[in-house]
């Protein structure tokens, strides 16, 4: 928090800088058409900025928002000045949180000030570029707004995400990523509406916004449809989890380990943002066919199984991928993943005996994050190994059980500690039903 208090502090002394010198620059007087426009688009930021919508995050505890408010910040830096525009840009924010968000004077003054300094960059950059006289085909005005939104987007993503980076100690690439990579397409739809705006002003003065409200709000509307849909998605996948584990509390928080293990593995092997979440869910899910309550005994028991009993344990990885191939989301890779999660390197695993790259790289990585989890938690018949006996088990089966290039990456790159192993819980069955899945909710910064 002090790290953001004081990012925070840079913030508010850069967009006095900016305002001043702005200002210094500015000596053409506001006209009371102009001043009727600002108040305007002053409006209807405040509108947009109450009406946020979370974005869709690999990451359960991230709660970056998003607001349309984008869409009149555009129109407003092309058809003020720079000064103007700010202003007008970071009143609508200030307004919106202190009186009808009532955020936390941190958060309002942080927010106010990024979008002080966002605004009036890209501000600057569309009139300067819209002044050069480039001999291009395009339109002035469309090279102008495109590199002012790019401006506009590199500067507040960045800003934002630097402050959930501080407060959630987190990365910044990984936060930048999770939260706004997908953004881009979104931004690259506004610039035609972004236009239009623009040339209705132009040509309506304050009638044009007005007329564009409607369909406005029609966007935002299509956009929460698509949040709705991820959201529910992310809750069918904890449903599901829950339903694994709910009648066996012994392993109860075994899934949810075994997929931050995966996803850190993931991760230290550079995968890309999307295929760390699909690994993730396919960790999440890797058991589901243990809600057959006689494979889950059969798992548990001490002692050696006998042959019907263990074709009847090797059939839950199938089970698990059917399962999860009903939702059209889980269909296709995360099923194959699933599908193959018990698949050994050397060819001897079930239920398919593939070997080698032949195994879907997801799969490899949850049978290894399944067997460090496997290692590290007290079972009934054995306590937890030791971190040295861990790598041990791990270096002897490099190659036969584990995939040989997987190995090192664990042991080397993610379990160089015993920070690394996660605590294992166990839960009374009734506080694991009302007991939350996700981390501790980090505190929201506004897009
Ligand atoms: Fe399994």
């Amino acid at each position: 928090m002090i790290a953001l208090r004081i990012f925070t502090g840079f913030l508010f002394f850069c967009s006095a800088i900016i305002a001043f010198v702005l200002a210094e620059a500015n000596r053409t007087v506001l006209s009371w058409q102009d001043a009727l426009g600002l108040i305007l688009f002053f409006m209807i930021n405040v509108v947009a900025e109450t009406k946020p919508l979370k974005l869709p995050s690999s990451r359960s505890d991230s709660k970056a928002e998003i607001t349309i408010s984008g869409l009149s910040s555009y129109a407003l830096l092309a058809l003020f000045h720079p000064l103007h525009a700010a202003l007008a840009s970071a009143a609508a924010v200030a307004t919106a949180q202190v009186f009808i968000e009532k955020k936390t004077p941190l958060k309002c003054v942080f927010n106010t000030c990024q979008s002080f300094i966002t605004v009036a960059a890209a501000s600057l950059a569309f009139h300067n570029i819209t002044q050069l006289q480039l001999k291009s085909v395009i339109p002035p005005l469309v090279v102008g707004l495109a590199c002012a939104i790019t401006v506009y987007f590199i500067i507040n993503t960045s800003l934002v995400s630097v402050g959930l980076a501080l407060l959630a100690n987190s990365s910044f690439f990984r936060t930048w990523a999770s939260n706004f990579r997908w953004e881009l397409i979104y931004i690259g739809g506004t610039i035609p509406l972004a236009l239009l705006l623009i040339v209705a002003y132009q040509y309506l003065w304050i009638a044009g916004p007005l007329l564009f409200i409607a369909p406005l709000f029609l966007l935002r509307e299509a956009y929460a449809q698509y949040v709705r849909l991820k959201t529910t998605y992310t809750e069918t996948v904890r449903t599901l989890i829950k339903v694994i584990e709910t009648h066996d509390t012994y392993t109860a928080g075994h899934s949810l380990r075994v997929a931050e293990y995966a996803k850190r593995i993931a991760v230290a092997r550079k995968l890309s943002v999307k295929e760390v979440e699909k690994i993730e869910i396919a960790a999440y899910l890797h058991d589901l066919g243990k809600v057959d309550l006689a494979i889950t005994h059969l798992v548990r028991k001490p002692g050696r199984l006998t042959a019907e009993e263990k074709r009847r344990v090797q059939l839950h990885p199938l089970v698990s991928a059917d399962l999860a191939a009903q939702v059209t989301f889980f269909k296709g890779d995360i099923e194959d993943i699933i599908r193959h999660h018990h698949e050994h390197f050397n060819g001897t695993g079930y239920p398919h005996k593939l070997s080698g790259h032949a195994i879907p790289l997801g799969s490899r990585i949850i049978l290894i994050a399944d067997a460090f989890d496997a290692m590290t938690s007290n079972r009934m018949y054995r306590n937890a190994l030791d971190l040295d006996n861990v790598r041990s088990e791990f270096i002897r089966f490099s190659g036969i059980q584990f995939d040989p290039e997987l190995v090192p990456l664990l042991l080397e790159h993610c379990a160089r500690d015993a920070a690394f192993v996660i605590p294992q819980v166990e839960i009374p069955y009734e506080e694991f039903l009302s007991a939350q899945i996700t981390e501790p909710e980090a505190q929201s910064i506004s897009a």
